[in-house]
């Protein structure tokens, strides 16, 4: 199954399914009481500018695209209160990361998190951050598990009330391996 996935910048023709995922996120979530995602963010805008900007991937199988992420290196304003630790080394921010919620638990965010990984490697950069609402417990074991690190919670006062703690995670990338 593996075999038929792939990762790539997006295209304009993966704006439509990029969304889409969202939007089944967006109400997964919900359903579990999560309102990690609001109808502002992330938005069509959003997306669109990432795309021109080269800063939205996907990963596509057979079906077409079954996840997306923002990598750029901007970092919000609330998270100057986390406690990075690797404040010298270059870094980029995953941003909107998400899986089809069929496609969920199946190895494709595992995937697309690689690549994400490689793509800030050959930005330069030494390290990601990302945040993760605080009580959806798979995402965050989703980032543990991929050897990403808690830097602290903060809090977003333009998410709905009593869901706005957010947990920072930080993970120093291990340098390519060039013994090959
Ligand atoms: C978090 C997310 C990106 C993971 O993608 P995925 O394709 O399911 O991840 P993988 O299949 O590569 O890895 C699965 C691992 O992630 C963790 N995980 C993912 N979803 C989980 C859940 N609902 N409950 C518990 N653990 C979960 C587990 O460690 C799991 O490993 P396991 O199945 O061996 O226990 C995906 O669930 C998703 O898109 N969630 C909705 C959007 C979201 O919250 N994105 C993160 C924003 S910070």
């Amino acid at each position: 199954m593996t075999g038929s996935m792939h990762a790539a910048a997006a295209g304009p023709d993966d704006l439509d399914g990029a969304l889409a995922i969202i939007d089944g996120c967006r109400a997964a979530l919900e359903a579990q009481g999560l309102l990690q995602w609001t109808a502002e963010y992330p938005s069509r805008a959003f997306f669109q500018e990432a795309l021109a900007a080269g800063n939205l991937f996907v990963l596509s199988d057979r079906e077409g695209v079954a996840g997306v992420a923002v990598l750029d290196g901007s970092q919000p304003p609330e998270w100057s209160s986390a406690a990075w630790q690797h404040r010298d080394a270059p870094f980029q921010v995953i941003h909107a990361f998400a899986i089809a919620p069929h496609a969920q638990r199946g190895g494709y965010g595992k995937l697309l998190l690689a690549f994400c990984e490689d793509v800030a490697r050959t930005r330069g950069c030494r390290s990601i951050r990302i945040d993760a609402f605080s009580e959806n417990a798979g995402a965050l074991r989703f980032w543990e598990r991929h050897g990403y690190r808690f830097r602290g919670e903060v809090r977003f006062a333009s998410k709905p009330a009593r869901h706005q703690r957010y947990g920072c995670y930080e993970k120093l990338l291990e340098r390519p391996d060039r013994s090959g």
